[in-house]
């Protein structure tokens, strides 16, 4: 029994354990979960690359479910919100054309915080792939 398995986010990040990033995603308990984005587009200009993508995660037994559009461009440092505010997205350039994508998804469950990360690689022309959830804080906890 891991202590991940519990502990809200924001204990987690009191402990200084969240920026390990080695916690690793529960083994069982949750169905694992993948994220399914369609529409995906970036256009990429002298200033820097912008990206716009539907996304749409079903609701688990652990997980809220949400189905919004993310965009932002390739300069931003951190995370940007989605629509739904509790969807975040960070793009950056692998070797051309791929594309490294990551998204965060953060909500309250009730005891703290929940956070879920997942995290995947696709070249430019793919409009439509899955992201698998690779890392879960919190999840299960209340
Ligand atoms: C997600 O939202 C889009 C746009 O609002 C809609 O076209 C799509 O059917 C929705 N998908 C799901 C699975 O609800
Ligand atoms: C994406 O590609 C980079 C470089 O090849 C690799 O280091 C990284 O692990 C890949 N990430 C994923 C999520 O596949």
């Amino acid at each position: 029994m891991h202590l991940s398995d519990f502990l809200p986010v924001a204990l987690l990040s009191t402990l200084g354990l969240v920026s390990a990033s080695a916690i690793p995603a529960r083994a069982n308990g949750s169905p694992a979960l993948t994220w399914h984005v369609s529409d995906f587009t970036t256009g990429c200009s002298p200033g820097g690359c912008a990206y716009k993508f539907n996304i749409n995660g079903v609701e688990t037994q652990n997980t809220p479910g949400f189905n919004t559009t993310c965009s932002g461009t390739d300069t931003q440092k951190d995370y940007k919100a989605c629509d739904d505010k509790q969807v975040q997205a960070i793009i950056k350039p692998e070797t051309y054309p791929m594309w490294n994508i990551q998204v965060k998804h953060v909500w309250d469950g009730g005891v703290g915080e929940h956070m879920t990360i997942g995290k995947t690689n696709v070249t430019a022309n793919t409009a439509k792939f899955d992201i698998p959830v690779s890392q879960e804080y919190g999840v299960g906890a209340n």
